[in-house]
């Protein structure tokens, strides 16, 4: 055997040694067979070397001295393994799944939103938009809503200068619209709201809401309560059993809190309705005179009905979970696994 083959030799051997070596103690024996000053079989080779014609000399040298390099670096990454620092190299494993690549997919918020949109596009509304930053005149007083109505309140309203806020609701989109164009009018107005509530399981500082609001003439009570029943079988199922509850609100007259049956037990009742069979998914009403009349519509010759609701509500009850916040998180592995029952 000449000296090539005996340090091909060598090395094989050691590869088997070093990578069988199952504790730190099984490594430094074997680095002690190769590379020992005493017995060390590398270094006996080395010392070998000596007696070679000194034209061989330089090439076997150089040739062992690759060997060792390559020794040493096995001995330092089998090291790292067993010291669990892990050399990335020699823990790859080509039989794991490849990594999953991320599939954007819209917030169920906006789906919703785009539901909603739809299923009153059907209806005959168009969609409408109006500015976040609103002014007081617009969140309150034109809507009928002095701003010493509780409403109006510091403790309820963020301002962001004297006179101008972030919306509260998204009821201004009416009176921006009144002002812009003549009836008849079908609209449907989604967008961000802000509100100083407590940020817990069913309220947020800021959610989307989507406004509704319809004007002609001769429009009655009876036209508002056909449209949401008809809109609520269309969005929750045609069996949605439908209620109105009077209500308040300073910009309609009468007002009324509309209930669905409850999806889930279909009003049997259960813990997600609370054992009362009905879940409440809007406020609504029939425009307050005085809204008209700061519209510059006649009230005498035009009515209509306005209606609100939260797209967050709407959502938890169709995706079926109890935390508003959820929404807010963005946990990508949660919201994936929100999907309609
Ligand atoms: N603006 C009301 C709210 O914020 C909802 C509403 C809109 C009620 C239109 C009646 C008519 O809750």
């Amino acid at each position: 055997m000449d000296l090539r083959q005996e340090l091909e030799a060598l090395q094989r051997a050691a590869e088997q040694a070093i990578a069988g070596a199952g504790t730190p103690d099984a490594l430094e024996a074997v680095r002690i067979g190769l590379l020992g000053r005493k017995e060390g079989r590398l270094t006996e080779i080395m010392r070998g070397l000596g007696k070679l014609p000194a034209d061989e000399r330089p090439a076997a040298g150089a040739a062992a001295n690759r060997s060792k390099e390559c020794i040493t670096a096995l001995l330092d990454a089998r090291a790292s393994v067993l010291a669990g620092g892990g050399a990335a190299v020699a823990r790859v494993d080509l039989s794991m799944p490849g990594r999953r690549r991320w599939r954007g997919a819209r917030h169920p918020v906006t789906l919703v939103v785009d539901e909603i949109c739809a299923v009153l596009a059907g209806l005959g509304f168009t969609r409408a938009r109006g500015p976040e930053a609103e002014t007081d005149w617009y969140n309150f007083t034109a809507l009928n809503t002095p701003l010493d109505h509780p409403a109006a309140d510091m403790h309820d309203t963020f301002y962001l200068a004297p006179g101008v806020l972030p919306r509260r609701h998204t009821a201004p989109v009416q009176m921006r619209v009144t002002q812009q164009i003549q009836p008849p009018i079908r609209i449907v107005a989604p967008g961000t709201v802000y509100r100083r509530d407590p940020f817990d399981a069913s309220h947020a500082p800021a959610f989307e809401q989507l406004e509704g609001l319809a004007v002609d003439e001769g429009i009655g009570f009876v036209d508002l309560k056909a449209t949401l029943t008809e809109f609520a079988r269309q969005l929750f199922g045609s069996g949605t059993r439908v209620r109105f509850r009077p209500s308040f609100f300073p910009f309609t007259e009468p007002s009324a809190e509309m209930d669905v049956s409850c999806v889930l037990c279909g009003g049997g009742g259960c813990s997600a309705c609370k054992q009362t069979g009905w879940m409440e998914i809007m406020g609504a009403g029939m425009v307050h005179p005085a809204v008209f009349t700061n519209a510059g519509y006649d009230p005498e010759r035009y009515t209509g009905f306005a209606f609100g609701m939260g797209a967050a509500r709407i959502a938890m009850i169709l995706y079926g979970f109890p935390d508003i916040r959820l929404l807010y998180e963005n946990d990508v592995r949660l919201l994936e696994q929100l999907v309609r029952p």
